[in-house]
């Protein structure tokens, strides 16, 4: 497939998702009507979406049940929002623009922006633990699988490691921990939410799809790191250069621009060879892939 196919693809998944958001969000005009706004505010009309193509793109290669992967796709959208919007707190990165507008405690104010992070996580566990039209099995693994990414030893253990490291340096293992965590912990969910929304995979195929995710986990913040420290705020949304301005260890400082840019390529060839089981099935994911890592936003 072409990679205008794909973009296409990208596009008519976005544009479907945020419908899907706009609907499962808290309807405007509902109390308390200043929450529920900044709620909408910090999930709707921005972001890339990588996360919900990603259980999206994971379904496709066990057929997995379209309405199914949408909650999915959902809660997972959900966690990541409101980690952002907490991850823009003064008490945490302290940043005032997120996908090209003020962040949520600028916009509203840091109350509000710690309940709004509160209300979408909780928002997301309501809708994936609702009717969900799959096996009971099932959406009890979905349900433990994005609260084990999410919790303490998954994105937000990740996130207490990086608040904890600010003028540290990081030996090269603590930082892979510590990026595996705050970020590849959710993306790994991602795909295996819409994994478990499908037909049931053998364990090899289960465990060569778990180590594409966590590869492209890795590499999804590793890249994150990269753009940080080369591309401009207004490319990316959010402030540049707050990875050396907040003194954190990054990929970037702990062995370079180019180097960094070089793991993230080879974390990418070793997340495709693990797709190769799946065949012209895993077209989307592989896809997914190589945006992670040759993106520029
Ligand atoms: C940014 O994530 C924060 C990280 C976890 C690295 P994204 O780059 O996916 O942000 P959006 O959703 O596109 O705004
Ligand atoms: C974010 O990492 C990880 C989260 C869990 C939100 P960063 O702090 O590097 O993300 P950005 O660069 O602000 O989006
Ligand atoms: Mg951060
Ligand atoms: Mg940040
Ligand atoms: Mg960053």
């Amino acid at each position: 497939m072409t990679q205008t196919d794909f973009t296409h693809w990208a596009n008519q998944q976005q544009l479907h998702i945020e419908q899907v958001l706009t609907q499962r969000l808290p309807k405007a005009g509902t109390a308390p009507l200043r929450l529920h706004d900044a709620m909408r505010y910090a999930v709707l009309g921005g972001g890339k979406r990588v996360r919900p193509l990603l259980v999206y793109a994971s379904g496709a290669i066990c057929n997995a049940q379209p309405a199914a992967m949408d909650v999915a796709a959902v809660a997972v959208e959900l966690i990541h929002a409101y980690s952002l919007v907490h991850d823009d707190l003064p008490c945490m990165d302290n940043d005032v623009m997120r996908r090209g507008k003020p962040t949520v405690h600028v916009e509203y104010d840091e109350a509000t922006a710690l309940l709004v992070g509160d209300g979408l996580q909780t928002l997301a566990f309501e809708l994936l633990s609702g009717e969900l039209g799959i096996g009971g099995k099932a959406q009890l693994a979905m349900l433990h699988a994005l609260a084990q990414a999410s919790g303490s030893h998954g994105m937000v253990g990740g996130q207490a490691i990086d608040l904890a490291s600010v003028g540290q340096a990081l030996s090269l293992p603590e930082l892979e921990q510590m990026h595996i965590r705050k970020t590849g912990a959710l993306i790994r969910a991602a795909i295996t939410l819409g994994r478990l929304c499908g037909n049931t995979l053998s364990d090899e195929h289960s465990a060569k799809l778990d180590h594409f995710a966590k590869c492209i986990g890795l590499a999804f913040q590793v890249v994150d790191d990269v753009l940080d420290a080369e591309a401009s705020s207004a490319t990316l949304g959010k402030t540049a250069g707050k990875d050396a301005a907040n003194d954190k260890p990054t990929y970037v400082s702990l062995m370079g621009l180019k180097q960094a840019r070089q793991l993230a390529q080879e974390l990418e060839a070793d997340a495709l060879a693990s797709l190769a089981i799946f065949g012209d099935k895993a077209q989307r994911l592989s896809q997914l892939a190589q945006f992670i890592v040759s993106r520029s936003f």
